[in-house]
């Protein structure tokens, strides 16, 4: 009985001195397990006195219960104790600077492009487009450029099978929009899409690159309605120190036919490694719709007219930002898209 006493306090001050829920079930192997002390204690009793093993028995019983809920108690109290270590150790400050998100931004030729297109919407136009790959018929034929004629060769053209192709300009879509309203009047459109042509990859050549095609068809459309119209749009993309110039040109698709030079942005006409000294820089085709290609359309050439033009989207984007190379657009380096989320 002295024993078992001793015992008790032994067991008491052990689980007193337990820190951890781990130490804490050790301690309870030890004393409650089969191997304990009391279990050990039990297999005694046969050796007693049989007067005396009831109440042996029941000291036995007494000090395993004691334990037990000696125990429980240190088991919550260890419970709500590591709980709260867990709590201090995992708090999150939220005072702390996050991680700014990497975000993209637009594109330098949608940039442009969308600019174009907004000045144009500005002046009552739509935006109209087309497929890419296109019929010969819209891209050559319905363009006054028939079957075997050499103007083909100038648009080196990737092929698909005998009548169709990638369309090598967006022309197509102009010949498109006039077959789609003819015979109504007026027609103001502008046609942005890529286009291509078997080209060799080059500082200033693309395989595939980006045309914006305009078109104005009504009663008594002039060539001065199409000089008026493109020197707004220089103004616009260039500044308003911009004058413009035409030269006499040629096209299948319009008569006459035109070439746009815009007055150097960077000397003002002075003359400059940009303009190559000329004080000029070429910018776009143009001219009067061809009166064969409004009439293969089903207009009547003799009621109505009117002016298109074709602008490179690359080439206005090199010349507003300095880019000196076309593959930029193409080759996707962070470090150059970059630069234009500035002019978002
Ligand atoms: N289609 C021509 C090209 O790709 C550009 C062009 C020139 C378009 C004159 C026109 C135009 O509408 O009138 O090179």
């Amino acid at each position: 009985m002295e024993q078992l006493k001793q015992l008790r306090a032994q067991a008491e001050q052990a689980i007193q001195n337990c820190d951890t829920l781990s130490k804490l079930n050790d301690c309870r192997v030890e004393y409650l397990g089969k191997k304990g002390p009391l279990q050990e204690a039990m297999k005694e009793m046969k050796n007693l006195d049989p007067a005396d093993r009831p109440a042996f028995g029941a000291s036995v019983n007494e000090i395993k219960s004691f334990i037990a809920s000696l125990i429980e108690e240190k088991k919550a109290e260890l419970e709500v104790k590591e709980m709260n270590e867990r709590l201090e150790k995992e708090k999150i400050d939220i005072t702390l600077d996050g991680f700014e998100p990497n975000l993209g931004n637009v594109h330098p030729l949608t940039l442009v492009q969308q600019e174009l297109e907004d000045l144009f919407i500005g002046l009552g136009y739509t935006v109209a487009e087309g497929p890419e790959v296109e019929m010969d018929l819209y891209n050559f034929e319905r363009a006054n450029i028939p079957h075997g004629h050499p103007a083909r060769d100038m648009q080196d053209t990737f092929y698909i099978d005998a009548e169709r192709l990638l369309r090598t300009h967006t022309t197509a879509i102009q010949t498109r929009q006039l077959e789609a309203h003819a015979p109504k009047l007026p027609i103001k459109v502008i046609c942005p899409g890529k286009v291509y042509r078997r080209d060799d990859d080059d500082a200033t050549h693309s395989h595939q690159f980006t045309q914006m095609e305009g078109l104005v068809v009504a009663e008594g459309i002039q060539l001065s309605d199409l000089k008026g119209t493109l020197e707004f749009m220089a103004k616009k993309m260039f500044g308003d120190k911009r004058v413009i110039r035409f030269r006499p040109s040629y096209f299948q698709f319009t008569e006459p036919s035109v070439e746009v030079d815009v007055s150097c942005h960077i000397c003002n006409g002075k003359g400059c490694p940009v303009c190559k000294h000329t004080g000029w820089i070429e910018i776009l085709g143009a001219g009067m719709v061809h009166p064969n290609v409004l009439e293969m359309a089903g207009y009547d050439s003799t009621k109505c007219s009117g002016f298109a033009f074709g602008v490179g989207v690359e080439r206005v984007a090199m010349l507003k930002y300095g880019i000196d190379d076309i593959r930029h657009f193409y080759t996707n380096d962070v470090r150059f898209l970059k630069v234009f989320s500035r002019f978002d």
